[in-house]
């Protein structure tokens, strides 16, 4: 059954406060099935897909989602005002809840293509891709950020660049709170080495109060995550929630107050979901790959991962290896509690 528009505008209003970082290669639509289940009320991000590739390639395996996973937004990478447009458009008819254009991914590809991090040197630009996509949708068109590129330690700079995009129409912005450094350190350096600055995020949202504001980058526990709110609108999640997903649910469970469920009734819930994929013909590993990381720090944590990531790339793998990795997690964690 489809659910009203008015309970699935609330929810999507509602999933502001937490939400899972778009990933390349990590948060495709089996991760984000499985975050789901882990945290029923968060916001959750595709991987990047560039706009022309929206246009022109495959939807059904770029596009194609679970409605379960809603509210969902696809992130779209590009700089093509048309074409970015034309991709919005067509994610509003797939049924996505909101389009974020990538202003921080800093790869040499990236860059090349005049996407991404680079964006950031061009507001002007960016403000006519936002003013395109808004004009060509109704679902909301938001941003992701750094706090600047290379040298640029300018407040001024960064704020311009909100201001803009904020006139041209987005009305949120996610800032992963460190800058970009173009040359010279590799995509995964660029999410370590420069320095977090949170501060810009909370002087951001002081000063324009009416937008709203996620704060993204380094947040690894549920007492760092908690700690920005309520001075900041939401928390997104990218490397943590993917190591250690039951973190999700921990902090779904602190902000909501639900009821914490245990590792295994998590995991039993993708079992629907599994067995009709295997049914369709997917190796079950493309799914397992995501789950590694279930028992992050617990006894027998180990030994799940390994059953798994072992036995999934067998011919035939299908639900009985995840049970196989249940009984030994088990079995390891009472040695460990005798
Ligand atoms: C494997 C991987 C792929 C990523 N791909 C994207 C992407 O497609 N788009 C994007 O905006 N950020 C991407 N990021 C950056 C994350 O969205 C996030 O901003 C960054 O990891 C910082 O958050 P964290 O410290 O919580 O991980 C990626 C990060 C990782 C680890």
């Amino acid at each position: 059954m489809t659910q009203p528009a008015s309970d699935a505008a609330a929810r999507y209003t509602a999933s502001l406060r937490l939400s899972v970082a778009p990933m390349m290669d990590w948060t495709d639509r089996h991760c984000r099935y499985f975050h789901r289940l882990l945290a029923p009320g968060a916001r959750l991000y595709t991987e990047m897909v560039h706009a022309n590739a929206v246009i022109q390639g495959d939807r059904e395996r770029l596009l194609g989602f679970d409605r379960s996973e809603q509210p969902l937004a696809l992130q779209l990478g590009g700089s093509d005002p048309a074409l970015l447009a034309q991709a919005a458009r067509i994610a509003q008819d797939w049924g996505y809840d909101e389009v974020n254009l990538n202003c921080g991914c800093p790869s040499d590809r990236v860059q090349a293509g005049r996407f991404g991090a680079c964006l950031m040197r061009e507001p002007a630009l960016v403000a006519e891709c936002v003013a395109a996509m808004a004009g060509a949708v109704e679902i909301p068109i938001t941003v992701k950020c750094r706090l600047g590129v290379d040298e640029d330690n300018s407040y001024e700079n960064f704020l311009n660049f909100v201001d803009q995009s904020a006139n041209a129409g987005s009305a949120m912005f996610i800032v992963h709170a460190r800058n970009a450094w173009l040359k010279g350190l590799s995509p995964k350096e660029n999410r370590e080495v420069p320095p977090l600055r949170y501060e810009w995020a909370h002087q951001l949202k002081a000063d324009r109060p009416q937008l709203q504001v996620v704060l993204n980058g380094g947040l690894a526990t549920v007492e760092a995550a908690q700690a920005q709110l309520p001075a900041l609108d939401g928390v997104m999640l990218g490397r943590a929630a993917y190591h250690d997903p039951y973190l999700l649910h921990r902090l779904e469970a602190a902000q909501t107050g639900a009821p914490l469920l245990p590792r295994e009734a998590l995991l039993r819930a993708m079992r629907p979901y599994i067995d009709e994929q295997l049914g369709r013909g997917l190796a079950l590993k493309h799914i397992t790959r995501h789950l590694l990381g279930l028992y992050h720090g617990q006894p027998g944590g180990r030994a799940f991962r390994q059953v798994l990531s072992e036995g999934a790339h067998r011919a035939g793998a299908d639900w009985t290896l995840i049970e196989q990795a249940l009984a030994v997690t088990r079995a390891q964690a009472e040695r460990v509690a005798a």
